[in-house]
């Protein structure tokens, strides 16, 4: 089972960093292969709207974007974090989320109608960590929900939304002893999701092989 953690920070050492490790880390303390990039890394430019992708659902700008898709789609589960800037993701994850665009299939007569890639090969499971250096929720704006709700649409459940509020320098989640707690429990439900899930797909494919052989 693959776990990738994508990173919306621009600070290596930042929070965002600190409780996907930590996120990634439980994940693999479950069991799963994890792997964590850092949208910094990737040079992406945002969506044009070009609708190049219709036919193909590939994205056809020729940028480092290329090089995420291919991780996105061999992934099991995946662990969006991004700071809060100005109530909202930062500008990486913005990007980023807007280039999974190409994974959106709609009806084309009526675009109230649309399915994903990721559900069309039967769903994917998502978690979320959003950091902001204020105490409440009002302050931390729509960070959390940007990224749920776009991954919604992208054929992924999300079964965690880790909060980290009061975190400003680089480095203070180390100390945010329930973050963290938050951020490794979020890892592990998303692994053990993902096993329920491939064991109930066995025992439902198996029953049904083994009904079919019966009724025959
Ligand atoms: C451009 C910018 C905008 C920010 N906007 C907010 C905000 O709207 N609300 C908030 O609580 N914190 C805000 N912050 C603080 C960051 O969310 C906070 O420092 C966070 O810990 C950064 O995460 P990182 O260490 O992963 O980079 C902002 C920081 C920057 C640089």
């Amino acid at each position: 089972m693959k776990i990738l953690g994508i990173a919306g920070s621009k600070r290596r050492k930042g929070n965002t960093a600190i409780l996907l490790k930590e996120a990634l880390q439980a994940a693999q303390n479950e069991g799963a292969k994890t792997e964590l990039v850092f949208l910094d890394d990737y040079a992406i430019t945002g969506c044009r709207g070009c609708e190049g992708c219709r036919e193909s659902y590939k994205c056809v700008i020729n940028d480092d974007m290329q090089k995420l898709y291919p991780l996105l789609l061999k992934s099991d589960g995946i662990i969006l974090g991004s700071p809060t800037y100005f109530y909202n993701i930062s500008a990486d994850m913005k990007a980023f989320i807007d280039r999974c665009y190409c994974f959106e299939v709609f009806d084309e007569e009526d675009r109230s109608c649309w399915v994903s890639i990721n559900e069309a090969l039967g769903g994917k499971y998502a978690a979320v960590i959003a950091v902001c250096e204020q105490q409440s929720e009002k302050d931390m704006g729509f960070t959390p929900e940007a990224m749920s709700l776009s991954l919604q649409a992208l054929g992924y459940r999300v079964i965690e939304q880790v909060k980290a509020f009061n975190l400003f320098k680089a480095g203070a989640a180390l100390k945010d002893y329930d973050a963290l707690r938050r951020a490794g429990e979020a890892g592990k439900k998303l692994v053990k999701t993902i096993r329920l899930r491939k064991e109930l797909e066995g025992k439902i494919r198996l029953s049904y092989i083994q009904g079919m052989g019966e009724n025959s």
